[in-house]
């Protein structure tokens, strides 16, 4: 079979990530999925910049909307970012040439999801998003494909790196918050915005994601109660040790009789709950379904996590497995609504 050919714009910790990663497993992929999957053109905002990857023989695109429309792709990889801007422009540009969408986007999605899931249905190219929640955590198929045949009842985690990182480096090590969050912005977890992480929106875009997978509501960031960790100072986590919690940023999602209530804030969760227990960059998700009940552990954030649900997007396209993006039409989505926080 012919390659799949893609076009891969953004080249910062994730995408050359990204690149990395499918050059390492060549071979694998293309005995999972029956075709070579390579990048073939990229865009980023500094060509000259050095990069841990081998870019030698790519096509270089300074606009990411011509690359999104440039016809020598199969496929476009957004790892941009931000949900207006090139980002939103240059998925646009693909789906409305037919051209399958990997991001990692979740502001974009967050925001912008219907839309784009129904430009995407419209044009039949596909839209492909399990990087844009809890990083190398594939809580997207879970919900959309694994647990189909039940129904959710809750959907809650740490889905946020930066914060978590924060929050563990302050309980355990007494770091202050700046240093703490300085060295989440080194370790390349943190967005290139910060403010996004620590007052929660990242969380909220994520959240937004995982409730319209779950119940089947248009993502809305404008329908959650949304609490940062900004205020959170060593003095509430010493106190918080003593008593015998732990504080985590958390995003629930929950259905109740009066609608999905969804909501972000730091919890002080008992010490021995096994959420307790997840520390640094690390992410989690809970789901409660009536049949199955599960826990998902792992990277959230960093280069080669969110790369690998990257590939495994890129190794569905090649693959030939589709899916509608959040799972039902876009147009039989329901709007979310802010529901009065009552639930557990
Ligand atoms: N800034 C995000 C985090 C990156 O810290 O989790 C992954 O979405």
């Amino acid at each position: 079979a012919s390659p799949l050919r893609i076009g891969l714009a953004g080249l910062g910790t994730v995408g050359s990530g990204v690149v990395r990663m499918l050059a390492r497993r060549r071979d694998g992929l293309a005995a999972a999925t029956g075709r070579a999957v390579e990048v073939v053109a990229v865009s980023a905002r500094d060509r000259n910049r050095p990069r841990d990857c081998d870019l030698s023989s790519v096509r270089w695109f300074d606009d990411p909307v011509a690359l999104a429309k440039d016809p020598d792709i199969d496929v476009f990889v957004e790892l941009i970012g931000g949900h207006d801007g090139p980002a939103r422009a240059a998925v646009e540009a693909a789906l409305g040439a037919g051209t399958p969408v990997v991001t990692a986007n979740k502001a974009l999605l967050a925001h912008h999801g219907i839309a784009l899931a129904a430009a995407a249905e419209a044009s039949g190219a596909g839209l492909y998003f399990e990087a844009a929640v809890a990083g190398g955590i594939p809580v997207v198929k879970t919900l959309r494909e694994a647990l189909i045949g039940n129904e959710i009842e809750r959907v809650s985690g740490i889905l946020n790196g930066t914060c978590n990182f924060i929050l563990t480096k302050m309980q355990d090590e007494g770091v202050s918050f700046e240093a703490a969050l300085a060295e989440a912005q080194a370790l390349g977890y943190a967005e290139a915005d910060p403010t996004f992480d620590v007052d929660g929106f990242d969380t909220a875009h994520k959240l937004a994601i995982l409730a319209s997978l779950a119940f089947g509501l248009a993502p809305d960031p404008e329908a959650i109660h949304i609490e940062g960790i900004r205020s959170i100072t060593l003095a509430d986590l010493n106190a918080a040790e003593e008593l015998g919690y732990r504080v985590k940023l958390l995003g629930v999602a929950l259905r109740t009789a009066t609608g999905v209530e969804q909501r972000v804030h730091p919890t002080m969760v008992p010490k021995h709950w096994p959420i307790a227990q997840v520390s640094g960059v690390t992410n989690a998700v809970a789901v409660d379904g009536d049949a199955v009940a599960l826990t998902l552990v792992g990277p959230g954030a960093g280069g080669d996590a969110t790369a690998s649900a990257v590939v495994a997007d890129l190794a569905d396209i090649a693959a030939g497995r589709g899916a509608k993006p959040f799972g039902i039409a876009a147009s039989a989505l329901r709007p979310a609504e802010l529901v009065a926080i009552q639930g557990h």
